[in-house]
């Protein structure tokens, strides 16, 4: 008898291998609403990973979704250059009132192109344009994205390995923490900025990520990151915060980096700027810093004006007012409860947990753990991603949206979870 093996699905046979996510969660995905995906068995997911920062406001967001069907169905401007439009204008004006005015911020704002790491090399442009200088400092873990200036300020030696040729004019300092605190904060960075025999390139610019998403949960204290712009300032280095997974609110504020009290030279948003997981990014800077030439960056896809509607409409519904960030503070104290009973209650050696607002990792010291835990997660319906350079972190990512209710069944089951694969 001859058995014919299922056939190997499109995914399989025609998509790259390089696909990575459907792995972790084989499953085929067809809708979904709120914290929640259904695959197309009719399966239902809780989802603890909000595209990856990228749904804040969970998916297919009703309000969301009501500006922007009203918006193409009147036919407005899909595909815009960078044109002005009156989409453009209104998430401009919006933005300005919003978030820049109240928060005291003087920021130009420039559409760099769709994704993340579009904003971040923007930023380093910029830096060095204005600067005249070519290094850059970054920070051990750190993840800036996947294009050759923005790997060479990343960490992770996989991905930079994927580059293919050598990753220059970036070095890498100890983040906070980075040496269990043995060593006083930017002892060695400044040494070497001073000595003129330790052959350091005197930076343009420093980037940074207040809490490092994909290097592991990592969270700089507010005192670190205010010595880091201290320092920036007084060695003439232009600050650039990297709030792409961190910013929109996932923290808290709106700007992750407010909790410190200092205001960057650059900072890049890109994930949930959109609000409904359409692609949009973009590169902040002081007006003094803006000597672009018309054109000097450039993009077919700087103007995704269905993503400016979705942007207008979940700044004036969760940033108008004080509420959204309330809100993330209680329900992270809500998953900081749950993750400490989890630690209690674990036999042998306590899994380290850290975070702020929503984000939040859970580090064991089997690194093998944690890949083990989201796959069962999967097993029992919760969507939950590895972070860290060994992908030892397992790593929660609601949207800020999710519910109390929501919340406490996915921490339920990431609880399970663990106690399954001890
Ligand atoms: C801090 C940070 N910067 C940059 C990026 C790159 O963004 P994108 O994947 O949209 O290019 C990411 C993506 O995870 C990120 O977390």
């Amino acid at each position: 008898m001859t058995i014919t093996p299922p056939a190997l699905s499109v995914f399989e046979t025609l998509e790259s291998e390089v696909r990575s996510y459907c792995r972790g969660w084989p499953a085929v995905f067809d809708r979904a609403q709120g914290a929640r995906l259904t695959d197309e068995d009719g399966h239902t997911y809780l989802d603890f990973f909000a595209g990856a920062g990228s749904l804040n406001y969970g998916h297919n967001n009703p309000v969301l979704k009501r500006a922007l069907l009203d918006y193409l169905e009147r036919d407005g401007i899909t595909h815009g250059l960078d044109m002005a439009t009156t989409a453009k204008r209104a998430f401009l004006e919006t933005f300005q009132n919003v978030l820049l005015r109240p928060r005291d911020l003087p920021y130009k704002v420039m559409f760099p192109g769709p994704t993340g790491t579009n904003a971040v090399e923007a930023a380093l442009k910029l830096a060095r344009k204005v600067k005249g200088r070519e290094s850059i400092v970054s920070f051990t873990n750190a993840f800036h994205g996947m294009s050759l200036g923005s790997l060479a300020v990343t960490g992770n030696a996989f991905k930079r390995a994927g580059a293919g040729i050598p990753l220059v004019h970036g070095t890498p300092m100890p983040f906070d923490n980075y040496l269990d605190g043995q060593v006083p904060d930017f002892l060695w960075f400044e040494r070497l900025l001073e000595d003129q025999g330790s052959g350091l390139n005197k930076p343009a610019a420093v980037i940074v990520e207040t809490i490092q998403g994909e290097g592991g949960i990592n969270v700089a204290s507010p005192e670190w990151l205010r010595a880091l712009a201290d320092l920036c300032h007084r060695r003439d280095m232009l600050l650039i915060v990297d709030d792409i997974q961190m910013g929109c609110g996932r923290t808290g504020a709106f700007f992750s980096f407010e909790e410190a009290g200092i205001q960057p030279d650059i900072v890049t948003l890109s994930k949930s700027i959109s609000g409904y997981g359409l692609p949009m990014s973009l590169c902040l800077f002081n007006p003094e810093l803006d000597v672009w030439e018309p054109g000097e960056h450039n993009g077919t896809f700087r103007g995704n004006n269905p993503a400016f509607v979705t942007a207008t409409a979940a700044l004036n519904t969760y940033w108008a007012d004080g509420q959204m960030e309330k809100q993330t503070i209680a329900r992270g104290e809500q998953v900081e409860h749950a993750l400490k009973a989890i630690r209690a209650e674990s036999p042998g050696t306590p899994p380290d947990i850290r975070g702020r607002g929503l984000v939040w990792g859970v580090e064991f010291e089997d690194k093998n753990r944690a890949t083990a835990v989201c796959a069962r997660a999967f097993e029992l319906g919760l969507l939950l991603e590895t972070s860290g350079p060994q992908s030892e972190v397992v790593k929660l990512l609601p949207p800020l949206t999710v519910t109390p209710d929501e919340l406490d069944e996915g921490l339920r089951t990431l609880a399970r979870a663990v106690r399954e694969t001890a």
